[in-house]
């Protein structure tokens, strides 16, 4: 089977990180979430993976490269602009063929992996199959109303007044049939080709559309928010390890990795925590659940449940907690006493105790 990944789209919730970066390249436990999308697809079995780019395309073929550090090959597929999923899969065809292929949008994350579900596909072969998922907010997403046999009987895109509580998530699998209904949509009320109405187009055919439920851990990574539980989750799996230099004066309880080039100075690090190459932390306490990037410093601080970027500072801070600190950036104690002075770039949010 072939994978069609989506990493197009604008990233607009993910600001002000989705500025300097693709939001679907943030770092989770210290990997882009494309690292982890691939990997997935590779477990999968997928090794012929399309990627569905837009403008920030060279900083995504930059971190993926060919593919065959993943065991995978790459194909690039340009997206003038985000006209859709559905658009996306058109523009698609002449690397998906006629094959069967599983779509995976580059920002989602189902830690506990779909190996059953794609077994399930393979076995029934479908036209379409959906993953869906239990949530709070149905408005949020593509809704599927679904009967006792895990038919598909509707599918809306976000809609107003949601009919249950099934969210269609980022993992699709596609017999070639839904080319045809690709081709017969039209734009949707914001302007884009819904692949929900792709598969809606399916359904109203009477062709044989499934829903299996995902049980796991499932987020998409398009609010910071969701960015943090996401890391948070995927270091309760942290296997401890340091490869980096830890003073005697510092102490390292639970899972906590220490990469390569790493120096750890009169320091207590409670895991999970990583802290990647090269970076230095010095007089300290960070973690739970915090990763910070490669070459990045934190000294005289407290973080925890935070995400730290590569090259970025926090120098006297005493408490930060659910935090991300952007790539490069600073977050330093100094000034006059009882005062913040802020430099926030477009789209920041900066929340300080009154
Ligand atoms: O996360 C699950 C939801 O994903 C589903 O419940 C919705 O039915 C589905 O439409 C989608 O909704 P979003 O509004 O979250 O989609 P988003 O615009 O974030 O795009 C998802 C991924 O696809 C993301 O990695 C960007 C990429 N993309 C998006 C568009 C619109 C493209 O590559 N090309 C595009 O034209």
């Amino acid at each position: 089977m072939k994978a069609l990944i989506l990493a197009g789209g604008l990233g607009s919730r993910l600001r002000p990180f989705s500025h300097s970066m693709p939001k679907q390249l943030i770092p989770i436990a210290n990997k882009p979430v494309l690292v982890h999308v691939v990997e997935a697809l590779r477990d999968l079995g997928a090794t012929e993976i399309g990627v569905v780019v837009g403008d920030r395309s060279g900083k995504i073929e930059g971190a993926l490269g060919s593919g065959a550090r993943f065991g995978v090959r790459l194909t690039y597929i340009p997206q003038e602009a985000p006209r859709g999923l559905a658009h996306a899969v058109a523009i698609a065809r002449p690397f998906l063929g006629d094959d069967d292929f599983v779509m995976y949008l580059g920002d989602n994350m189902l830690t506990d992996g779909v190996q059953d579900i794609a077994r399930d596909f393979v076995i029934r072969r479908p036209a379409a199959q959906i993953v869906v998922h239990k949530v709070a907010h149905p408005s949020e997403f593509g809704v599927a109303e679904v009967d006792a046999e895990g038919r598909v009987l509707r599918l809306v895109e976000k809609p107003r007044e949601p009919c249950g509580d099934l969210a269609v998530i980022g993992v699709y699998f596609f017999t070639a049939a839904i080319h045809a209904a690709v081709d017969a949509i039209r734009p949707s009320a914001r302007g884009e080709l819904e692949i929900t109405d792709a598969i809606q187009w399916l359904v109203e055919r009477g062709e044989d559309v499934r829903a299996r439920v995902y049980e796991g851990f499932w987020r998409d990574t398009g609010r910071v928010e969701d960015v943090l539980e996401c890391n948070s989750e995927l270091l309760k799996d942290l296997v401890p390890s340091v490869r980096g230099e830890v003073d005697a004066d510092s102490e390292l309880i639970g899972a906590v990795v220490v990469e390569p080039g790493a120096r750890i100075v009169r320091s207590r690090l409670v895991g999970p925590v990583i802290v990647g190459a090269g970076s230095v932390i010095e007089d300290s306490g960070v973690g739970p659940c915090t990763t910070i990037g490669q070459d990045c410093e934190v000294r005289s601080s407290v973080i925890e449940h935070s995400l730290v970027l590569d090259g970025a500072q926090v120098v006297g801070v005493g408490s930060v907690r659910g935090s991300v600190i952007g790539r490069q950036a600073t977050v330093t104690a100094g000034g006059v006493p009882g005062w913040h002075r802020l430099l926030v770039g477009d789209h920041a949010s900066v929340e300080v105790a009154a």
